[in-house]
């Protein structure tokens, strides 16, 4: 079980919006878990209703998954890890420290190692094609984009730097989170302190 959400800001939201920016060179400092939490949380928390979400999603079928890569995180084992959004916890897929491989299917960037934790998002673009049909892609990529803008302003407002990488092999992707077949990746959301 990951930490609560918390409600507080530190910035306003037109205020967030002119100071983000991408982030590539993080210090060497862990998250905490309540960090984790909270931008998992700002991603795909549920908000309402049991199921009703931060961000919107096509006929509330939710087709997003969240992994976290996670190598240096307060009370975290290293490891590779599935958010569960109703109980707001991880599922361990795989334990030990999996950054270098990360950077490495994420094609010349190595930088991606630096940071404490990657917060992946991947999709099972079926889901919303069962209702949709050939729309669907188009869904899962607007939501995607919702969800991610989400932890980026979340991150912005923890003070901590994030960016958006849609650079990798997916099946090396696939590989490393071990993503079940029909679970495609999309974006990797590097977090930590900025540098
Ligand atoms: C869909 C998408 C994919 C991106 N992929 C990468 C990437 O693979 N590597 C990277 O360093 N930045 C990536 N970026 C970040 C952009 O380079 C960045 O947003 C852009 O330079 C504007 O800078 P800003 O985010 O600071 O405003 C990506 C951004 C988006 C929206």
């Amino acid at each position: 079980m990951l930490p609560p959400p918390g409600f507080t800001r530190a910035h306003g939201l037109a205020e967030l919006l002119q100071q983000r920016r991408s982030v590539r060179a993080f210090e060497p400092v862990p998250l905490s878990l309540a960090q984790l939490g909270q931008l998992l949380w700002a991603a795909q928390g549920i908000t309402a209703e049991g199921q009703l979400r931060t961000a919107p999603s096509a006929g509330a079928i939710y087709p997003l998954e969240l992994y976290v890569v996670a190598g240096d995180v307060e009370g975290l084992p290293a490891g590779i890890y599935h958010y569960d959004p109703h109980g707001h916890r991880l599922q361990l897929v795989e334990a030990g420290d999996r950054r270098h491989a990360l950077a490495s299917a994420a094609v010349r960037q190595a930088w991606l190692a630096t940071a404490p934790a990657t917060v992946a998002f991947a999709a099972v673009e079926a889901r919303t094609a069962a209702k949709y049909g050939s729309r669907s892609s188009r869904y899962v990529a607007i939501e995607v984009g919702a969800a991610t803008e989400n932890l980026f302003l979340q991150a912005e407002d923890l003070g901590l730097g994030t960016v958006d990488v849609g650079t990798f092999d997916d099946a090396a992707i696939a590989r490393l989170l071990q993503l079940p077949n029909g679970v495609a990746p999309l974006l990797l959301m590097p977090v930590g302190l900025p540098r």
